[in-house]
């Protein structure tokens, strides 16, 4: 593209913010680098008159989304309002059939509508670019599309969600609570008002849907995904993890089985001495293998205005190269992934239960468990407390997951059992 490449954004919030304050205080550098001259144009966002970090009057003000998209002033639309429906939707599309290309880093869209918004961006000769949607500063997507296309990946997994990493890692640091770090948390910023999405794995699953269209070429499709949160994990399982020389992390994980892909988000414990293990606090990390490249792995910060905005002004960049490599990397197949819960993992695990500490219980315990095939590797008792209530730690050995989850529904009737037991996959991982 020659001459400059007329920006408007809509969304001037956390990310929106940061590329206006990228854009302006880098403008010569990316001059001088590229030759690309990225001028904002027009912006828009709810309320005009909200204070922000930059003059909104320098630039033309758009109420609707939507008449931005479609401005003749504007060549990129870049959408930073967020939801998977709604204004942030409909504004892509009208920009998308306005001919227009887009930048956006609402992963949630992309998860939802990936495939119908990369096909009006194709039947449009339009460029789709959503580097900031997974792993906000960590170049992931560029990387899968472009430097790794020549590889077949068999595994992807990673750390996607800061706000549940930095939760499990001062629950680790200081043996607080799950409630009162997640309050610290929301004081610090680092948890929004409402984190339901962060801690119940739903934005892991967003960016999971995504990298795994990337990996397979197939639509991302969020009912695929089999999700799991870190509410349920407690100081008590952190102070155990480590006895048995482990880590709790929230981890998304595609991966490539007889043919048919599972996508798994929960909590899993990693290895003390595993690089992922110390990826703390609200960095992110992700891993992938490809079968000529071997096994790689990229760490950064996962959100906030700066790194977001680096993804964000480098797709701009892509855009006004011309640069049109396709949204997915290539034509994405019209066929479902499914959710396979019989193919499921193969692994071990950690269990504790709550019992009433009476001679018997892990004998009744064991049974079930030898019912089902599944064989005990250890087992850890906190303190005696004839007749009350103990926690009782086991682990097991490579288990399907299938005979586990059987294993435990027999296990829950048990009159022994003081509450449901509270499961956390061991995870086998690329590199140690
Ligand atoms: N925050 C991060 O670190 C991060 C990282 C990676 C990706 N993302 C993604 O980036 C996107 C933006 O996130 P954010 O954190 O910047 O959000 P945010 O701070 O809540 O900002 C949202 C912006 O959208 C505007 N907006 C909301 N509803 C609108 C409507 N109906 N019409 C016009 N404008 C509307 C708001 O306007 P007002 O300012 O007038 O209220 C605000 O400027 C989301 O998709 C998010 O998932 C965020």
């Amino acid at each position: 593209m020659s001459g400059d490449l007329k920006i408007g954004i809509a969304g001037i919030g956390t990310v929106g913010e940061g590329v206006v304050d990228l854009l302006n205080k880098n403008h010569e550098h990316i001059l001088k680098r590229t030759g690309q001259n990225l001028k904002l144009v027009g912006l828009s966002a709810r309320d005009r008159s909200k204070k922000r970090s930059f003059k909104v009057n320098d630039y033309l003000w758009f109420d609707n989304p939507c008449d931005l998209a479609s401005s003749k002033e504007i060549d990129v639309f870049v959408e930073l309002i967020g939801g998977s429906d709604g204004i942030a939707k409909e504004s892509v599309e009208v920009a998308l059939t306005s001919g227009k290309h887009v930048v956006t880093a609402n992963k949630a869209l992309i998860a939802s509508h990936g495939m119908e918004l990369s096909k009006i961006a194709e039947s449009n000769s339009s460029i789709l670019n959503f580097e900031a949607s997974v792993a906000g500063g960590i170049p992931i997507i560029k990387l899968l599309k472009e430097s790794f296309v020549g590889n077949k990946i068999s595994k992807i997994y990673g750390i996607l969600n800061g706000t549940s990493n930095y939760i499990l890692t001062q629950m680790e640091k200081t043996g607080k609570s799950f409630e009162d770090v997640l309050s610290e948390a929301q004081s610090l910023g680092y948890a929004e008002s409402d984190p339901s999405f962060d801690i119940n794995g739903t934005d892991t699953a967003h960016k999971l849907a995504v990298l795994t269209s990337l990996m397979t070429g197939l639509p991302p499709n969020l009912s695929s995904i089999e999700v799991e949160g870190i509410q349920s994990i407690s100081a008590e399982d952190i102070i155990f993890s480590k006895k048995l020389g482990f880590c709790i992390k929230l981890l998304g994980i595609v991966s490539e089985q007889n043919g048919n892909y599972i996508q798994r988000v929960h909590p899993c414990m990693v290895p003390i001495k595993s690089s992922i293990s110390r990826v703390d606090d609200v960095n992110n990390a992700i891993f992938v293998e490809g079968n000529f490249v071997g096994p790689v792995v990229l760490e950064g910060l996962g959100a906030g205005a700066g790194p977001t905005a680096s993804s964000v002004v480098s797709d701009l960049i892509d855009v006004s190269k011309g640069k049109n490599v396709l949204p997915f990397g290539c034509k994405l197949e019209n066929k479902e992934i499914k959710l396979d819960k019989d193919a499921a993992r193969l692994g071990p695990w950690y269990i504790r239960f709550k019992v009433i500490d009476e001679p018997g219980v892990l004998a009744e315990i064991a049974a079930e468990l030898k019912n089902q095939s599944v064989s005990i590797e250890s087992v850890l008792q906190r303190g005696r407390a004839p007749g009350e209530c103990v926690s009782l730690i086991m682990t097991t050995h490579e288990t399907e997951e299938k005979k586990f989850k059987a294993a435990m529904q027999q296990i829950q009737k048990l009159k022994a059992l003081a509450e449901p037991p509270c499961v956390i996959r061991i995870e086998k991982l690329l590199r140690n």
